[in-house]
């Protein structure tokens, strides 16, 4: 136990935010696709790594930073951010366009509902406003089909406005599995429903963005004019459910990314059991010799994955030890033997890493049975953010 007299009332969990390895990742964005512009997603708190502070760090470099809902966007402009705003999840009402309009924030349009919406503001306002309309050429979430095109060409022709879409995008359902047909076949109707579009003489103006951080790395042909980067700005692989040729877990290094965040905690018990003994709620697991055990200030709380399971690795002193029992609301045991083994005498205060740099986050979330962008977005608000550049 450490004994200065200085004392520390910050919280045990860290999440530290490397920019530079953020501003590494988006250069990778650059390399894959060098004639695209970049709409930099930072949606839910911009995969919980803080909206703002990623915002200021990729406004400058970014031809548009997208996130989901309107309140992020608003924030964003309240927060003094500049840059060109996409709203992914457009609007749901008249006043939300009035506020985009306010804000300069453009909203992407997704129905008919929504365009009707637009068709009213131009009415009431007399004002122009930047759109953008989404596609669904086969994911079937949002977008507008193929069937509703005649009706929105119409209602385009009809408004003799100057506010023709800047651009249109699309999303793909499988860019990770870049081997399927339904890619190829997303494509071509992104295609075919430019070419609509094309009937206008417009379409030579408007911005075609399909390509997400998957479809950057594995389908250039899915460029086009703009990439929409989300899980790779933050340096994890878009295919991390698969394995590597090594029979490894697939992580963000094998994309030549870095990790942005990591986060970690402290050793706060070390604990010698002996064999028989059960640990944590359950009793779930017991050890199967007199052993040293920690225990680390991390738990379900703070956003660790509470079905994380037994031998999930973690990591003090550079060495990966696993998780043992059940994950609680504030703590993990760890089994120590593995530093024990290498001469390493852990003691209370060391720091533990749960993924991040030297522990790709890739292998939490294969054990723990979800993706890294679940673990990213539940990191919660009892863990302390450091943001660091060189
Ligand atoms: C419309 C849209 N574009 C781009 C992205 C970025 O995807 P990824 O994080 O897989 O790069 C997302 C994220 O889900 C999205 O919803």
């Amino acid at each position: 136990m450490k004994t200065d007299d200085s004392a520390k009332t910050l919280p045990l969990a860290k999440a530290c935010i490397d920019l530079n390895a953020l501003e590494h990742n988006f250069q990778q964005v650059a390399i894959q696709a060098p004639q695209s512009q970049i709409i930099s997603v930072i949606k839910a708190n911009a995969y919980g790594h803080g909206l703002l502070a990623i915002a200021k760090a990729l406004a400058d470099k970014s031809d548009y930073l997208a996130v989901a809902r309107l309140h992020e966007a608003v924030l964003l402009r309240e927060q003094g951010i500049e840059a060109h705003i996409l709203l992914l999840g457009g609007v749901t009402c008249f006043a939300e366009l009035l506020i985009c309009q306010d804000k300069h924030i453009t909203p992407v349009l997704h129905c008919s509902e929504q365009f009707q919406c637009l068709s009213l503001f131009w009415q009431q306002t007399k004002a122009t406003l930047p759109y953008w309309l989404k596609l669904d050429t086969g994911m079937h979430r949002l977008g507008f089909q193929e069937t509703d095109f005649s009706a929105l060409m119409e209602s385009l022709s009809q408004q003799n406005s100057p506010d023709y879409p800047q651009g249109i995008m699309s999303h793909f359902a499988c860019a990770d599995e870049p081997e399927k047909l339904k890619n190829q076949k997303q494509m071509d109707t992104f295609r075919q429903l430019n070419t609509y579009l094309s009937k206008t003489g417009q379409a030579e103006k408007i911005n075609k963005s399909m390509a997400n951080s998957a479809a950057i790395l594995a389908i250039p042909k899915s460029h086009f004019d703009s990439v929409r980067p989300g899980i790779m700005l933050y340096g994890i692989s878009p295919f991390e459910g698969t394995i590597t040729q090594d029979n490894k877990v697939r992580t963000g290094l094998d994309e030549h990314l870095l990790p942005v965040m990591t986060l970690s905690s402290q050793l706060i018990a070390i604990k010698r059991l002996k064999q028989g003994d059960c640990i944590g709620y359950g009793g779930t697991w017991c050890c199967p010799d007199d052993m040293s055990v920690g225990v680390v200030a991390i738990g379900y709380g703070d956003g660790y994955p509470r079905h994380a399971p037994t031998g999930t690795p973690v990591l003090i002193h550079n060495i990966e030890v696993p998780l043992v029992g059940r994950v609680s609301m504030d703590m993990i045991s760890v089994d120590l033997s593995p530093l024990l083994e290498q001469g390493i005498s852990p003691a209370i205060g060391d720091e533990v890493v749960l993924w991040g740099q030297g522990l790709p986050i890739e292998k939490i979330s294969q054990k723990s049975g979800t993706i890294a962008y679940e673990l990213l977005c539940q990191i919660s608000s009892r863990v302390c953010f450091n943001y660091k550049i060189k």
